[in-house]
């Protein structure tokens, strides 16, 4: 008797233990970390750095269609030539390319020489050496993997960046990860009607964005507009030529491209995204365009979040979602990115505001390090659909694996180093094991379709 009674027992401390495990393992996650107050502007001499002086500055790279890429530069010298010699060996460059220049004013202060070449045919995976101006000092670039249903591909992300101290611990960071392409979302250089902070942006950044392509869209700081004298967006637009036209969009402000396998949309939050304007028919004729055998991946990219539980900007994104979710939804799209909101976020599938297997994850990463500091003030309770949250600087990698699964990592940053806060394997819709049947929507959901460690799903059940 006194034998059974201790079996009883322990399967009572058993059932205890265990229900603890579940309920830990399964709420939402408000993380308890609280950040620092936001650092200083960054130094003088990260702005003015090596190239500063020289005729061509603010070098970055871009996809520009298949095999290509754009390399854009300011000169202040406007008798620099818009060409960029280019080879595989450090010093030697057997192919040269020309592309075209222009410039802008704004108020009183007129730009550089703005050139843009786009180079190619490129091999895939390779380091590039180029000089651009014919006067330059060297520059390298890798170029990304090819296009493949199964090739693996790495996107670091970024938004709402700036200038301070934390964008420099940010853009530190970014550079210890072996990315292929970096995803900006939005907020650049909060230059914000003073010009000569996108000379500065654009030098802080060249290091990086002249050996990596940088893919942006625009945010609301990319604005800068004075009516009836300065149209939106004429810095943002002169400086950050991106790959429109190659995707048969009609605007510097939406655009797609392809890498590895994934197809990745810009989209903008700023420009009309309702029925009928011309984003929106274009967004309906590129998922058009889309075949998910050979890019399953598919991601967007866009400023103001459509789900944040936080306060800040709350409601910024709600008519941009309730005129493209079920487009997206439809397309079976399955992460879109945002910035905007100084914090990171991250939900499980969610669609209408709901749970829903079917529907999108959503990241916001308005957390580069700007001069704005951090938008700490979550609501409470946490929305189910509210994966993860926490209000630091940080960047994100989301390394594609193969045609099913994709890791995602926020790192926040800490001092000098990059540390992991939030992880989660993702599994496309467009995967033979995610079907987004009524079935899995049920306790009947089997394993290999539930995305590992994300604790919302599970909840579900
Ligand atoms: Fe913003």
């Amino acid at each position: 008797m006194a034998i059974r009674w201790s079996v009883f027992v322990c399967m009572i401390l058993l059932s205890w233990l265990l229900l603890i495990f579940i309920t830990s393992a399964t709420a939402a996650t408000t993380s308890p970390y609280v950040r620092r107050p936001a650092r200083g502007p960054v130094s003088l001499g990260r702005l003015f750095g090596p190239t500063a002086v020289e005729d061509v500055q603010q070098v970055h790279a871009s996809l520009a269609g298949p095999n290509h890429m754009r390399v854009s530069w300011i000169s202040v010298n406007t008798g620099i030539p818009s060409i960029v010699e280019y080879g595989t060996a450090s010093g030697s460059y057997d192919s040269v390319a020309t592309g075209d220049s222009t410039s802008y004013t704004f108020v009183f202060y007129t730009s550089g020489q703005i050139h843009n070449v786009v180079i190619g045919p490129l091999k895939d995976n390779t380091v590039y050496y180029y000089r651009c101006g014919g006067v330059s000092l060297e520059f390298r670039l890798r170029t990304p993997p090819p296009l493949g249903p199964h090739v693996p591909v790495k996107f670091t992300v970024v938004g709402d960046l700036g200038q301070t101290g934390w964008t420099t611990s940010t853009l530190d960071h970014i550079q210890q990860s072996e990315y292929d392409v970096l995803l900006f979302a939005g907020d650049l250089s909060y230059a914000d009607y003073y010009e000569p902070l996108w000379d500065s942006f654009g030098r802080m950044v060249e290091p990086l964005a002249s050996r990596r392509p940088w893919m942006v869209t625009e945010g609301n700081h990319e604005i800068e507009e004075i009516p009836f004298f300065i149209a939106p967006f004429r810095s943002y637009n002169a400086r950050w030529l991106m790959p429109y036209a190659e995707s048969g969009s009609t605007s510097n402000l939406f655009y797609s491209f392809e890498v590895g396998s994934a197809h990745v949309l810009m989209l903008g939050s700023y420009t009309s995204y309702v029925l009928g304007s011309p984003q929106y028919e274009w967004l309906q004729d590129d998922l058009a365009k889309v075949d998910r055998s050979k890019t399953p991946w598919l991601i967007a990219v866009l400023h103001a979040p459509w789900y944040s539980s936080n306060w800040a900007h709350r409601g910024d994104g709600a008519a941009m979602m309730a005129a493209m979710e079920p487009l997206l939804k439809e397309a079976r799209v399955d992460i879109v990115i945002a910035g905007h909101v100084h914090a990171y976020e991250r939900t499980t599938r969610v669609f209408l505001g709901m749970i829903d297997p079917c529907g999108i994850h959503h990241i916001t990463i308005g957390d580069g390090g700007n001069r704005e500091g951090l938008a700490r003030s979550f609501r409470s309770p946490q929305p189910a659909w509210s994966v993860f949250r926490e209000a630091s600087f940080g960047h994100g990698n989301l390394n594609i694996l193969n045609a099913t699964h994709a890791f995602w990592c926020w790192h926040r940053n800490e001092d000098e180093e990059p540390v992991l806060a939030d992880h989660i394997y993702f599994t496309t819709l467009s995967a033979p094991s995610n079907e987004c049947s009524c079935a899995s929507e049920t306790l009947g959901k089997t394993s290999s379709t539930i995305e590992i460690g994300d604790a919302a799903t599970l909840s579900e059940m």
